[in-house]
């Protein structure tokens, strides 16, 4: 392996495996069929320091880098996807977020109850016409003496049913393009704010994805996030750390039914011995092994990079991008390596081929990565 971890990042990821494997994985499946948000599981993923890994103490966070979050974000995922999309876009887009930009009254009121895991965040970019492009979102923001008075509907909202405040982006400034847009702190119990439609989804079934709409909902101006018109950086810049987790993420899934596979074609037996023995399927096992360890690197690496607080923007696309391509053909080979049996719902292959579904979609399509890691290189003047 390349890099080498320290003794507290390995200590990390042995104790959320520990966990992950104990507290998370036996309720996995249960929890993919009810669709019951496991509000349990996070209270003790709070109490272990897992729902603000990167936050300093200070605002009720672990004080973590980014590269233990990364190992412990992609246990959780090991058990269930679910679970560790919820982790993901708390600690990344929605405490990094409050973290990077916020002011010491909005890192105390929002950021300490978010990081000790009290309260669930979510982050509210996307509308109905307006996905991979943000810019075009119709939700305004017009100031009114002391507040901003919110009105539009909010789409695929991770965790919008269960969440207690949201980081909500809406245009204050409708002829500046993206400089136009701002970002504000929004908690859930203001008056004209509500739940709309909960999406009815193929996989990630125990994380709510709902509308959000505003209604003429009033928001205190001191809930604004970074300045007038930081909207639309604030939410780029917080998409650059939420990629490096969904990457995690895509990881631990990838390794779950990697898992599941070496155990199944080690037992399953035809043509006289366990499947394993063909040549045909170590092969398949040997491309899935490099798949994974190739994806883990660069992982790790955008991690590492963000650690030393250098520009990791491109890094995380293309962590993101390999890997969630990688856990969608490691999980499709899954289920050819279970035969009939993969297609069932007695193994659990066949939820991890839903789960992954959606992980080269969300934060960013796999084609957005390439848009923004090709733009990163053309316009570096270092480049030939
Ligand atoms: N960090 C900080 N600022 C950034 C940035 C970054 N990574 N990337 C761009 N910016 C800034 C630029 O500096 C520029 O600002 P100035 O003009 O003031 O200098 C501004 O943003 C515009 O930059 P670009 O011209 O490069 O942006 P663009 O418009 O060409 O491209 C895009 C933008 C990459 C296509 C972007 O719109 C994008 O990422 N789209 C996908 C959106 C997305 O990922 N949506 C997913 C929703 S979140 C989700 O899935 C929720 C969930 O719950 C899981």
């Amino acid at each position: 392996m390349l890099f080498s971890l320290t003794e507290e990042q390995l200590m990390i990821q042995s104790m959320v495996r520990e966990f992950s494997r104990k507290v998370i994985a036996p309720t996995a499946a249960e929890r993919d069929k009810t669709k019951e948000f496991p509000s349990k599981n996070f209270k003790q993923m709070g109490e272990l320091g897992l729902m603000g890994m990167m936050v300093p103490p200070e605002y009720g966070g672990e004080g973590a880098d980014t590269i233990s979050y990364v190992l412990a974000l992609s246990e959780i995922a090991y058990s269930c996807a679910s679970t560790s999309v919820v982790m993901s876009v708390q600690n990344s887009i929605v405490c990094e977020s409050i973290l990077k930009f916020g002011t010491e009254e909005q890192k105390k009121k929002f950021l300490t109850p978010l990081a000790s895991g009290k309260i669930i965040g979510a982050f509210a970019l996307t509308e109905p016409e307006a996905g991979s492009d943000p810019v075009s979102q119709t939700t305004t923001a017009v100031k009114d003496k002391d507040e901003y008075i919110i009105n539009g509907t909010k789409r695929f909202i991770t965790s919008g049913k269960n969440c207690s405040v949201v980081i909500v982006t809406a245009k204050t400034d409708e002829a500046a393009g993206h400089r136009g847009i701002s970002a504000f702190l929004i908690p859930k119990n203001l008056k004209g704010f509500s739940v709309g439609h909960i999406e009815d989804k193929m996989g990630l079934r125990a994380s709510d994805t709902t509308d959000l709409i505003f209604e003429n909902c009033r928001v205190p101006a001191e809930n604004i996030l970074g300045k007038e018109g930081d909207g639309f950086k604030i939410a780029m810049s917080g998409l650059d750390c939420g990629r490096i987790g969904i990457a995690a993420q895509s990881l631990g899934v990838a390794e779950a039914a990697f898992d599941a596979s070496v155990k199944y074609t080690r037992q399953r037996k035809q043509f006289g011995c366990a499947i394993s023995k063909h040549q045909g399927i170590r092969w398949q096992i040997a491309d899935m092994a490099t798949q994974i360890e190739a994806a883990r690197q660069l992982v790790l690496s955008a991690a590492a990079m963000k650690d030393r607080k250098e520009k990791f923007t491109t890094q995380a696309s293309m962590a993101k991008l390999f890997a969630s391509e990688m856990v969608n053909q490691i999980t499709a080979r899954a289920i050819q390596l279970h035969g009939g049996y993969g297609f069932t719902k007695d193994y659990d292959v066949e939820r991890y081929y839903r789960d992954a579904r959606v992980f080269t979609i969300y934060e960013g399509t796999s084609e957005i990565q390439r848009i923004v890691i090709s733009n990163n290189i053309l316009k570096d003047k270092r480049n030939p």
